[in-house]
């Protein structure tokens, strides 16, 4: 998508019939709109921590708590992903495939204890 939208750039500066004048405070904008689409390509790196996430994100409805109680409703690592899919939504933040699987791994290793 992003070689797309880029390729696309160019076409679009040439074919705008404005004067050139009145293009110039167009190039920073399109500049900025093509940064944001890389910085968030980049968001999938290693800087995304699931345990900061988890606290930072995770804890307004429920704390650690419920993934340990006695009757906790997810069963396998399966059930944790579903979980965990389900509630990210609900936090406002749109997590990459990735990053939901490092939240259920994290969640694992430190409270469910699943055998993968
Ligand atoms: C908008 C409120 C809300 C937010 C925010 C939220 N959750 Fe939940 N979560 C719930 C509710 C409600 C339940 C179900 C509790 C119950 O069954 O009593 C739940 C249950 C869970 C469970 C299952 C617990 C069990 O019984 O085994 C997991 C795992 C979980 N959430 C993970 C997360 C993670 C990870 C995040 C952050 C990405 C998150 N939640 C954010 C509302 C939320």
């Amino acid at each position: 998508m992003l070689t797309h939208c880029v390729g696309l750039l160019p076409a679009f500066i040439d074919s705008e019939p404005v004067k050139h004048m009145s293009m110039k405070p167009t190039k920073p904008l399109l500049i900025a709109v093509v940064s944001l689409f890389v910085s968030s390509a980049q968001a999938a790196d290693d800087d995304f921590s699931p345990k900061v996430f988890v606290e930072e994100h995770c804890t307004r409805c429920h704390d650690a708590s419920v993934y340990t109680r006695p009757n906790h409703s997810v069963n396998d690592v399966a059930a944790l992903k579903v979980q965990v899919q389900r509630c990210h939504t609900m936090v406002g933040e749109t997590l990459f495939e990735e990053e939901i699987d490092e939240v259920v791994n994290y969640l694992n290793e430190t409270h469910y204890k699943f055998k993968e």
